[in-house]
């Protein structure tokens, strides 16, 4: 199994260059099955589960041509024997893989979907999902771990309300609604610019989607779609993650290819925490930043705190002088990284969906296992201020999510390196 090994206490100075977003190519992708013209999208993340995204919709029968080189990915879905199932093998390493159930719905009244299951930060249920598209007249079972879902007459215009914010529901919803017959009105909506993405996506390919309000959209169903070429937007996480890096250990390491209006509250925070920023419209400078202060802050759908940022954060906070504290409210068992923190010399109390983290300690390399996506990666930044050498088992979670990772941090003089 592969593993990381990175060896601290080298200063980050530079350029890294932001991939494009890993959440909004994901339901870009699930989208396009709503047409049949060509499709090119721009500026993909070639992580692994954009590509498990490519393998599931090349099995039900989607033309794929990936371009590593350019980034570029090129689909056509005119197959007229298009499988309108997505198998448990594909939907379990990616949970966003029942996003194909509202466009497979949308465009062929049937569709046959694995349920996701639990994973690592939680149970994460698809209840929300099923509840938005049974409003839109889907009739749905369960069983065998399946969603059955059909609506022979295809899908109608409703009002809908969501009970509670969802990014993936949310997604799933728009789509189907979008090739529904008449007027959908969706309340309680995630706002999440990756979504703000999706709809501009379907609005360029022909859909009528405008954002009324902040959580409120109206989407005025239609017959069928253009062929489009899009770019996708930057990865706000990514960036998000870099930044902690260059405040970590950076000096005049520059974060680029961004739009900094959608990381405003990062940004807001860090500032207070004394992170030295030069921030322009598409990139950020992280200056050298010896006095990190502790901060008190809870995770949030957009505009709030990022869950994706919190195992991140954490790694901060042991640099600041006092107790900081972080509150998840997102998921139920996203503090995995923790113990595996607190191996590597962090002072860091759990309780409940709360951390209390106290500062500054200083970390020392060690043997650690990664647990998710967000928690690897939060090693790996404690990997980089720590003394001696960190090695970060079960990296495969990286590679879920995190484009060319160890090459952007080498090409910034970090020391990091794959044992195969
Ligand atoms: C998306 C992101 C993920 C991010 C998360 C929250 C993608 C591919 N993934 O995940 O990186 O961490 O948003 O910002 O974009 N819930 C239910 N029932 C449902 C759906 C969700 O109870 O039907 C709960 C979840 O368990 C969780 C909360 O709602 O506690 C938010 O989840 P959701 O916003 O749906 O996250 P995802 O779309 O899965």
């Amino acid at each position: 199994m592969q593993k990381l090994k990175v060896k601290g206490k080298n200063i980050l100075s530079g350029e890294i260059k932001i991939s494009g977003s890993k959440n909004a190519t994901l339901p870009i992708l699930a989208a396009s099955i709503l047409s049949e013209k060509k499709i090119d999208l721009k500026r993909v993340p070639l992580v692994k589960d954009v590509v498990t995204m490519c393998h599931l919709l090349k099995y039900m029968g989607s033309n794929i041509k990936i371009n590593s080189q350019k980034k570029n990915i090129l689909i056509n879905n005119k197959n007229k024997k298009f499988k309108k199932i997505a198998p448990y093998s594909f939907v379990k390493t990616m949970r966003a893989g029942v996003i194909v159930l509202g466009s497979l719905l949308a465009r062929f009244g049937k569709a046959k979907v694995s349920l996701p299951g639990g994973c690592a930060i939680g149970t994460r249920p698809v209840d929300i999902h099923l509840y938005g598209l049974k409003r839109l007249g889907a009739k749905i079972k369960i069983k065998n771990g399946y969603i059955f879902a059909e609506a022979k007459k295809g899908l109608t215009g409703a009002q809908i309300r969501f009970p509670s914010i969802s990014v993936g529901a949310t997604e799933n919803v728009i789509i189907a609604a979008s090739l529904a017959k008449g007027i959908t009105y969706l309340k309680n909506c995630a706002c999440e610019p990756e979504i703000k993405n999706l709809t501009d996506f379907l609005n360029k390919m022909g859909a009528n989607i405008s954002w009324l309000g902040k959580r409120e959209i109206k989407i005025i169903g239609c017959k069928k779609f253009n062929h489009v070429s899009h770019q996708v937007m930057f990865d706000r996480i990514e960036a998000g993650t870099f930044i902690i890096a260059g405040a970590l250990i950076g000096k005049k390491l520059k974060i680029s290819g961004i739009q900094t209006r959608f990381l405003n509250t990062e940004i807001k925070i860090l500032r207070k925490m004394g992170v030295r920023m030069q921030i322009s419209k598409d990139y950020i400078y992280i200056l050298h930043s010896p006095k990190i202060k502790p901060v008190k802050i809870k995770t949030e759908p957009y505009p709030g705190f990022p869950t994706d940022l919190q195992a991140q954060m954490i790694v901060l906070m042991t640099k600041a002088k006092g107790k900081s504290q972080i509150k998840e409210n997102i998921f139920e068992n996203r503090f995995m990284h923790v113990p595996e923190l607190n191996r590597m010399g962090a002072k860091i109390n759990t309780l409940g969906n709360l951390s209390y983290v106290e500062g500054p300690q200083n970390l020392n390399g060690a043997e650690v296992m990664a647990t998710d996506l967000r928690a690897s990666v939060s090693l790996v930044l404690a990997g980089l201020i720590a003394n001696n050498q960190t090695v970060i088992n079960r990296v495969y979670h990286l590679d879920r999510g995190y484009e060319d990772l160890e090459k952007k941090l080498r090409q910034c003089k970090a020391k990091i390196s794959r044992i195969f």
